[in-house]
């Protein structure tokens, strides 16, 4: 068997919500493997008729599988991609998965101008793209660094507001959370791994054109 892959184009999924679409969009090209699941409990699925590995990693990782070499592709979201900072190519806007950073405050405790929370305590999963965002802003925080239910921060007297990702806006509704601030769109992005683009070039060039040419049709759900 060949370990490191070379023969194979490797292609890692996040679990969550971006896996279904990523999987539903990659099958509408011809790139598909019997166990592909969100849940397997095998790690590499192949096909070994294409020469396809998968691999569903978590989210945070898909960026660092695919800086390293160990994937050539990823399907990542815009979020993920800009808190990671990793060196990987970002080919494609695959145009589901959309989403927005903003900063929110509890509605109950709102201050009058963004510049009040200067010298707070805010909770993120994105550190380093708030950071920037309040640096912009002449505005000094203190970065409370959470993996998930970011929401909880104000309401337990955590922090005084959050940085987080905004879909439907649900999350924030159901907890009396106001958002103040919009920091960036996102949504998810094919990434190819610099060495793999050169090496694998044609395999890789004619997926992303053929992905590029399905999301173009419409035939892509989003
Ligand atoms: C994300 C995000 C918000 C929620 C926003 O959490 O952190 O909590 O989705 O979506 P909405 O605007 O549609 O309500 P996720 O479900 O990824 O789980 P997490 O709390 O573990 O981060």
């Amino acid at each position: 068997m060949d370990i490191n892959g070379k023969e194979y184009l490797t292609i890692a999924f996040p679990k969550g919500k971006l896996f279904g679409l990523s999987k539903e969009l990659f099958s509408r090209v011809g790139y598909t493997a019997d166990g592909l699941e969100e849940k397997s409990r095998k790690l590499i699925i192949a096909n070994e008729e294409k020469k396809i590995r998968f691999i569903v990693a978590k989210t945070a990782d898909v960026p660092t599988y695919v800086e390293y070499g160990a994937a050539d592709i990823g399907v990542i979201g815009k979020d993920v991609l800009a808190e990671e900072e990793k060196d990987v190519y970002e080919v494609l806007d695959l145009g589901f998965g959309k989403c927005h950073l903003m900063m929110a405050v509890d509605k109950a405790e709102k201050r009058e101008k963004l510049t009040d929370y200067a010298h707070t305590r805010v909770a993120t999963k994105f550190p380093h793209i708030a950071e920037q965002f309040f640096t912009k802003k002449g505005m000094q925080m203190e970065y409370i660094k959470l993996n998930g239910s970011i929401e909880l921060g104000p309401l337990v007297g955590l922090s005084e507001s959050i940085v987080d990702i905004v879909e439907t806006g649900t999350t924030l509704k159901e907890n009396n959370l106001e958002e103040i601030a919009h920091i960036m769109d996102a949504s998810a992005r094919l990434i190819v791994n610099r060495v793999s683009y050169k090496l694998k070039f044609d395999r890789i060039y004619r997926l992303v054109e053929d992905l590029r040419g399905t999301l173009e049709s419409g035939e892509a759900k989003r």
